[in-house]
């Protein structure tokens, strides 16, 4: 088939580094216009390494233009995942009121101290830049956040919030070993502990990674926080996945609704995403993306010149089930844009080459639809017995691990109305009732699927042929 990069399973509108390893999403920040995105690299090498931040930008968080790497390693350690904000009143001095800097907070990691407990394993730096985002200096008094003899501490992410009374200053969001640790700082140097959250609340199967604290306003009107928390390995598909908690952030101290575990995405492969910061007021969207793989076999997958791909944007927000609240994070607006060509189909039905998006309502309790290429290969989705499911056991080579080749399922109580799937080169995102279940997955078919089948429960079915914005 046709492969014009030579490079088979090379997404079409999925975000993947030029060359070399790439896993979490990191200091996404919105500023005149432009998404910028920074990522977790090893520009050396296809496998995790020496940590550097890759960076793009982007006008609709599809699109993205590659950039010059932003942050290198040094003597204090690789960079590891972080957050960006703009400092809009120079708390920082890193800049002037008239060119306030934009600050990024990562956490250097110290690949000596990785063999003792020593306290310089991992701590939080920051860099800064005075050029909108192209480029950045670090900071000369790093770390600004030392390590209190933790050895997992890290991921910090930032945001301006304000205290109850009206007093606003930043506060750090960070993962220590499986626990969330809050900061506040009236500079982004300074910090000083405020709380801590978790213990015994959470899944704990695993070590806490690249968490997010955001502000939401729930179906009753009333204010929300939603605390992300990624854990790997003890996702509920084995290996990586992310967790979130509901509840009140009050003077510093994150405080749970209730003590239900809660997952992001069902699928086994959305792991460390978190949000953008700077989105305007007008836009009043919550904008996520996230790693679209697994610690699992992340290293492994039958790639060749590049690693991993970041998942389609998502916009975040609550609904509520029967009193419940839950987080639903459907397909940002901007992917209709994609939309070339429009099929309406029937039971057994062309597919148009490996980069499309289908989309039907839902108008029975269960259904069942399949997608498949000449080769035999074929992925099932389905509703049965509450279940929504994704089966890859047969979707091309999986041999590579052994945990790969499974059938995911996730719970859905509630009524399915509508299915919207994402199809690219290597993974497969499904959407019910526009994010309120989602599950993502990635499969390494050896040619595109060419057929829809078998389709049950299900009307209004169209396929859209996406326009190949990314190469
Ligand atoms: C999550 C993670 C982070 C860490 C980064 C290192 O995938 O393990 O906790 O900062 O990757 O690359």
């Amino acid at each position: 088939f046709e492969n014009p990069t030579g490079e088979k399973y090379r997404p079409e509108y999925h975000f993947t580094p030029p060359t070399g390893w790439m896993n979490d999403p990191n200091g996404m920040f919105f500023l005149d216009g432009t998404y910028h995105l920074f990522y977790q690299h090893y520009p050396d090498s296809t496998v995790w390494g020496p940590m550097h931040w890759g960076h793009a930008t982007s006008t609709d968080m599809l699109t993205w233009e590659h950039q010059p790497i932003a942050i290198y390693p040094d003597s204090l350690g690789y960079i590891f995942s972080g957050s960006a904000v703009l400092d809009i009143e120079n708390s920082s001095e890193l800049g002037t009121i008239e060119n306030p800097p934009l600050v990024a907070i990562f956490t250097y990691h110290d690949p000596v101290g990785e063999k003792t407990t020593s306290t310089t394993f991992q701590t939080q730096g920051i860099a800064y830049s005075l050029d909108k985002g192209k480029s950045w200096e670090k900071y000369s008094g790093n770390p600004v956040l030392p390590n209190p003899g933790i050895r997992d501490f890290r991921d910090p992410k930032v945001a301006k919030i304000q205290n109850s009374d009206g007093m606003a200053s930043w506060v750090m969001t960070l993962a220590v070993k499986d626990e969330i640790h809050f900061y506040s700082s009236p500079d982004l140097i300074n910090w000083t502990l405020l709380s801590t959250f978790g213990k015994t609340l959470g899944a704990h199967g695993g070590v806490w990674e690249c968490p997010d604290l955001l502000p939401f306003t729930a179906p009753d009107g009333q204010q929300k926080w939603v605390l992300l928390v990624s854990i790997n390995p003890g996702g509920p598909q084995q290996g990586s996945a992310t967790q979130y908690f509901i509840g009140n952030f009050e003077n510093g101290v994150f405080t749970p609704d209730d003590e239900m575990i809660r997952w992001l995405d069902y699928g086994p492969d959305n792991y460390a995403g978190v949000t953008w910061s700077n989105i305007p007021d007008a836009d009043g969207r919550t904008l996520f993306i996230g790693w679209m793989s697994n610690w699992l076999y992340s290293q492994v997958v039958p790639t060749e010149s590049w690693r991993s791909a970041m998942t389609i944007p998502r916009d975040l927000s609550l609904f509520d089930v029967n009193g419940t609240l839950l987080l639903k994070s459907g397909p940002v607006k901007e992917m209709e844009s994609l939309r070339i060509e429009t099929f309406e189909i029937g039971k057994n039905s062309s597919l148009p080459g490996h980069a499309f998006e289908f989309s039907a309502d839902i108008d029975s309790d269960n259904f069942a639809f399949k997608i498949l290429n000449e080769s035999g290969e074929e992925i099932l989705f389905s509703k049965e017995n509450g279940l929504i499911t994704i089966d890859r056991r047969n979707a091309g080579p999986n041999d590579f691990h052994p945990d790969f080749a499974a059938a995911h399922a996730a719970p859905m109580s509630w009524k399915a109305e509508k299915v919207r799937l994402f199809v690219d080169a290597h993974s497969v995102e499904l959407f019910i009732n526009e994010g309120e279940i989602v599950m993502t997955s990635t499969v390494f078919p050896e040619n595109p699927f060419t057929k829809i089948e078998s389709t049950s429960g299900l009307n209004d079915e169209k396929i859209f042929k996406l326009k190949k914005v990314m190469n």
